[in-house]
């Protein structure tokens, strides 16, 4: 039995693995779920899945919650809880599924105790990269990607990567895949949410829309798989049926195929080295319309042009990408920005923010609250 520790279990990611989880009672128990404020959303899942704690970010929330639930569930709040419960001893994996910088702590805690990590929060190898590999690599823990394309990749490299030459991230598009730039300006938070074929978080659903989040993705796979900037590539499949390519010096290339719903590669981070049902219907390619693949338009989809951009220059440029984005978004979801101020504020931010080594979890951190300083005077000055 592995006890699992599901950290954002109120959103698309968590829910998405409470259901994977709850059809193995007898591999899989929920030993700690967590979210920001979503109390209410907590008392099904305490009363369903009766973990040892829940964890909320703040007090207010957590006595609601704790009024309410039976007394085998010890609610408590705050970033040290959720550090606490990432690395408790009775937790063997933990899913990783805040979104946003603020699932970084609880991420790096996880490694120090030599977890099982199943990687949603990309966030934390974009800020922290070579310390979080670092840790895993000191304690013994191990990274399994959830992301679609990066479970993909990582399945494909199971034989081992002897002679990969590179890689190629599948990307859906996005809503505006067919929306002319000049129409983008206009596009308002409701249409940017609107994923063709993935149900995700408002956050990413925004980042889709951007490109943004396939460029987080360039980043999170230079960290996981090892490669430069140069070994990965992006390629437009709007079906999102098959989940990237891994190509080898011999002229083969590797890829892994499925429906859009992220239970298949929940459910593989569960269970690797093996495989277990996941509730994801079998792909039947007879059944499906054809597949297409084009390259990106890089004036269209600035935000990847900007992630290639950090990802070169290295040190602290990928953090500051991700705090301007966050701090952009966050805006543009509250109609402060037009959509086309996102990349605008990602890339002035890029600009004002010098770039410098990060050796320490505390000279991350810094570096994020600086990024989201000067993003956000961006963000008032395009008012
Ligand atoms: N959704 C997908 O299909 C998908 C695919 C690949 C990767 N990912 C990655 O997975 C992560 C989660 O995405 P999602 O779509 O599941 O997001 P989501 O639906 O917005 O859920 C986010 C979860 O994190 C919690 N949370 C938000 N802010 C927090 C904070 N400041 N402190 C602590 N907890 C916080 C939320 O709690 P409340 O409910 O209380 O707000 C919720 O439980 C992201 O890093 C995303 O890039 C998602």
């Amino acid at each position: 039995m592995k006890n699992i520790t599901i950290l954002g279990a109120t959103g698309s990611i968590g829910l998405n693995t409470l259901d994977v989880v709850s059809r193995h009672p007898d591999q899989f128990s929920v030993f700690a779920v967590s979210a920001n404020s979503d109390w209410k959303s907590l008392i099904q899942i305490c009363k369903d899945y009766q973990p040892s704690f829940a964890v909320l970010s703040d007090e207010a929330s957590a006595e609601k919650l704790r009024a309410v639930v039976s007394p085998g569930v010890q609610v408590l709040c705050g970033e040290d809880s959720l550090d606490e419960i990432a690395a408790h001893p009775n937790t063997d994996f933990v899913m990783a599924a805040i979104v946003g910088g603020a699932g970084m702590s609880s991420t790096f805690s996880a490694a120090k105790a030599g977890k099982r990590i199943m990687l949603a929060n990309k966030e934390s190898l974009i800020l922290g990269g070579n310390l979080l590999m670092g840790l895993v690599k000191n304690s013994g823990a191990e990274i399994i990607p959830v992301d679609s394309e990066h479970s993909a990749i990582f399945q494909c490299l199971k034989g081992g990567s002897d002679g990969l030459s590179k890689i190629q991230l599948t990307a859906s598009g996005g809503p505006f895949l067919k929306t002319s730039f000049e129409n983008l300006k206009s596009a308002t938070p409701e249409q940017a949410c609107n994923h063709p074929n993935w149900k995700m978080g408002k956050k990413i659903s925004v980042d889709s829309a951007t490109m943004m989040n396939k460029g987080l993705e360039i980043i999170e796979a230079s960290f996981l798989f090892g490669l430069s900037a140069s070994q990965i590539e992006v390629v437009i499949h709007p079906q999102s049926i098959v989940h990237s390519f891994v190509y080898f010096d011999d002229g083969s290339v590797l890829s892994q195929l499925g429906l859009p719903d992220m239970r298949s590669a929940i459910a593989y981070a569960l269970s690797h080295p093996g495989r277990i049902k996941s509730g994801v219907k079998a792909l039947d390619l007879t059944q499906q319309e054809s597949l297409e693949f084009h390259q990106p338009d890089l004036k269209k989809y600035k935000c990847l042009e900007l992630a290639y951009l950090a990802l070169e220059q290295g040190k602290s440029a990928p953090g500051t990408l991700n705090a301007a984005n966050e701090v952009a978004v966050n805006a543009f979801l509250k109609n402060k920005i037009g959509f086309l101020n996102i990349p605008e504020i990602v890339e002035k931010t890029l600009q004002e923010v010098s770039c410098q080594n990060l050796d320490t979890l505390e000279s991350v951190v810094e570096n994020d609250q600086l990024s989201r300083k000067i993003a956000q005077s961006f963000v008032k000055s395009s008012d």
